[in-house]
């Protein structure tokens, strides 16, 4: 079973607030993405890595996976204007071969072999993707401007994080829809999602302050 990633790394960054893409925010030494990329290519789940990096930062990005002497780099395409675009984009480069597509936020820079293991595992139980999991601890309401219209039952209710794994077929097939996560498309299709057990330090880098908490786990 052949077992792609795809790197989501083509956001702007605009709530990090950076001069430049988040991807290449500072994270230790490096450029943010270096983390994640590292990860994916020494993961022994996976078997090449498409990225998808910030317009006009295809060229450093191809560097920095030289400099990190990350193999299994097939690819690196300019991403588009919204994430499910530059995931289709990065599906493109992705081999009919692969059965298995793993899409991942290079914002979430800890990602792990467990939590890949984890994803993984579901599509070989007649899942056709998998997502990890945190529940949520504070009470969600609905609200319209400043009026709560709704209070939730939270006991149904969890928080979704990233590396997501599909089968290619099911992916391909929703990749078409838009929506800030690949799982959501695949429902919509009509596909079986497992839930499995996310990872606190897999907080998605979206402010500052985030990226000082993440720096500080590396
Ligand atoms: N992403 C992407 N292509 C886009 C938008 C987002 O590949 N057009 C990626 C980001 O690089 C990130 C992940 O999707 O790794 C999650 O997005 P988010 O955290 O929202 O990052 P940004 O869109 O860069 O941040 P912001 O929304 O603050 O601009
Ligand atoms: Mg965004």
């Amino acid at each position: 079973m052949s077992v792609w990633a795809v790197l989501a790394a083509a956001g702007r960054g605009e709530r990090l607030g950076d001069d430049r893409p988040k991807a290449f925010a500072r994270l230790g030494d490096l450029p943010l993405v270096a983390e994640p990329l590292r990860r994916l290519d020494d993961s022994e789940w996976i078997d090449g890595i498409v990225v998808a990096a910030p317009p006009g930062w295809e060229e450093p990005t191809i560097v920095l996976a030289e400099e990190l002497a990350a193999g299994k780099v097939r690819s690196v395409v300019a991403g588009g204007e919204t994430r499910a675009a530059s995931v289709r984009v990065a599906l493109e480069e992705i081999p009919d071969e692969a059965a298995v597509v793993l899409v991942h936020d290079a914002a979430r820079p800890l990602v792990s072999d467990d939590v890949i293991g984890r994803v993984l595992a579901p599509l070989s139980e007649g899942y056709d993707g998998a997502v990890p999991v945190l529940p949520v601890a504070d009470t969600l309401k609905r609200v319209r401007g400043d009026e709560v219209v709704e209070t939730l039952d939270r006991g149904e209710l969890v928080a979704s994080q990233t590396p997501q794994a599909f089968l290619a077929e099911a992916l391909r097939r929703a990749a078409a829809g838009e929506g800030s996560d690949c799982a959501a498309l695949v429902e919509a299709q009509g596909g079986r999602i497992k839930a499995v057990p996310g990872d606190r330090r897999l907080l998605k880098v979206t402010s500052a302050e985030d990226l000082e908490l993440v720096a500080a786990w590396l």
